[in-house]
């Protein structure tokens, strides 16, 4: 097991630089597929997420070659295989391959998805978007059957603006026989961004970023050269840090339109930000208010935000009541907040914090991805020694996380035991 150990209470100055977005690549890596030619990612992240996508691209015949920051992604050779469960386990993303492979081969055989168990996680919308273009699915102990012997282009509305069916919708809209219209689709930055690439290898799609996307599909596409956005959530939770314990905390490489939601809420709170072309600068101070904050899709305040700004409410001044309405199970962190000094209280999905607490180091768990994220701010916040178990979770989404602390003036070790 990993463990994190954060000599806790200092002051944070300097410069973190933001790599590249994880919803994106975990997107664009399988979306990469649709065309026999080489494709050259840049800005990949270097996060274990990668990692898991590369073994499953090597594991189909997929050649890849990286190298700092980038990939380049040859699937010439490539077989249509089922992707062992052991790897399509580790990742909600594995089910874009449902998608790459289905418009690429006309069928898939393909494991249910993994990733942080937040919450129920169904793929009912994604496999609504397959039938409607034309698929069958078969269904047997977690294992899914999809073919089609066309796929055809349809009209479709999302029952809920999903991230992950919007993708797969937009993926085989590509390559699908004619026009694709999804309505009530998903408006994340990382959906603009993949529809920029898929049109650099020639599809044809308009509309992303907003809820309605068009595609006309197109049976051959090419390879290309891409420069994946910056990571908004990465970005997002080193902003919060420098509200916490930032002295000039300086994030850079960033789109700061893409953390509104976070910025704006950090103004309401009086926090000391100054927000550049592609950079923001935090100073921490002791008179944080309070506020509310429910969790929407983009462009509102993101769920995978949340549970890292819970840790800047517990040390501000009064009452903040967050409502997470994405996922169930998404305050994992919580108890352990509370075991260091927080006063946190939950009831389904709402959660009311009275604020002005001192944080102590202690040893907690981090139970997902964004529960680590949180735990981590706290202990750089808390005084003494917090250590955090279980940091696989947070080495699935930030890259360098040691290097890039160490290097603002953190005390922190990442260890095996
Ligand atoms: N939902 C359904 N049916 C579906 C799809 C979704 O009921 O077919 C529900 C989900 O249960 C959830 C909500 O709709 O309650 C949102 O799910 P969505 O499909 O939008 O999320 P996702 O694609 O599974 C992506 C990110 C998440 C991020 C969400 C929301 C990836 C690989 N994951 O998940 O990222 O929280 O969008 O923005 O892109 C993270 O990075 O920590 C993370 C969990």
């Amino acid at each position: 097991m990993k463990v994190l150990e954060i000599e806790g209470g200092r002051t944070l100055s300097g410069t973190i630089r933001i790599g590249g977005a994880k919803n994106s690549a975990v997107a664009l890596i399988p979306a990469c597929l649709l065309t026999n030619n080489k494709t050259t990612l840049t800005n990949v992240p270097d996060i274990t997420d990668i990692n898991v996508l590369t073994d499953i691209l090597e594991y189909v015949g997929v050649k890849v070659t990286r190298a700092s920051g980038s990939m380049i992604i040859d699937p010439e050779n490539m077989e249509n295989k089922i992707i062992p469960e052991s790897l399509s386990s580790k990742l909600r993303a594995s089910y874009y391959f449902m998608a790459s492979l289905l418009a690429k081969y006309g069928k898939v055989s393909i494991h249910f998805p993994g990733g942080c168990k937040i919450g129920s996680r169904p793929i009912d919308q994604t496999l609504k978007v397959f039938k409607a273009l034309g698929a069958n699915i078969e269904e047997e102990e977690f294992l899914f059957n999809i073919s089609a012997d066309e796929l055809k282009g349809a009209e479709i509305t999302l029952d809920m603006p999903s991230v992950g069916a919007t993708v797969n919708a937009v993926i085989v809209g590509s390559k699908a026989k004619g026009t694709t219209i999804i309505h009530n689709a998903a408006r994340e930055p990382e959906i603009t961004d993949l529809a920029n690439m898929l049109n650099k290898m020639g599809a044809h799609i308009t509309g992303a970023g907003t809820s309605t996307i068009k595609i006309v599909g197109e049976e051959v596409l090419d390879g290309c050269f891409h420069d994946i956005i910056p990571d908004r959530i990465e970005a997002g939770t080193y902003v919060i840090l420098g509200a916490l314990v930032g002295s000039y905390l300086r994030i850079e490489n960033i789109i700061p339109e893409h953390l509104n939601a976070l910025t704006d809420k950090l103004h309401e709170m009086g926090a000391d930000i100054e927000i550049n072309q592609d950079s923001i600068v935090v100073n921490a101070h002791d008179n944080l208010i309070g506020v509310n904050i429910k969790t929407l899709g983009y462009p509102g305040f993101p769920t995978d935000l949340q549970q890292p700004f819970v840790t800047l409410l517990a040390t501000a001044h009064g009452k903040s009541i967050v409502e997470e309405t994405i996922y169930e199970n998404r305050f994992m962190n919580i108890p352990y907040l509370n075991k260091m000094g927080a006063n946190i209280s939950t009831k389904e999905r709402v959660a009311t914090i009275l604020g002005a607490n001192k944080l102590h180091g202690e040893e907690v768990i981090g139970t997902d991805l964004r529960a680590c994220a949180s735990l981590l701010l706290a202990g750089l916040k808390a005084d003494g020694k917090t250590v955090i178990q279980n940091v696989e979770h947070l080495l699935r989404g930030y890259e360098e996380i040691t290097e890039k602390l160490s290097n603002v003036g953190a005390k922190i070790e990442l260890k095996e035991i």
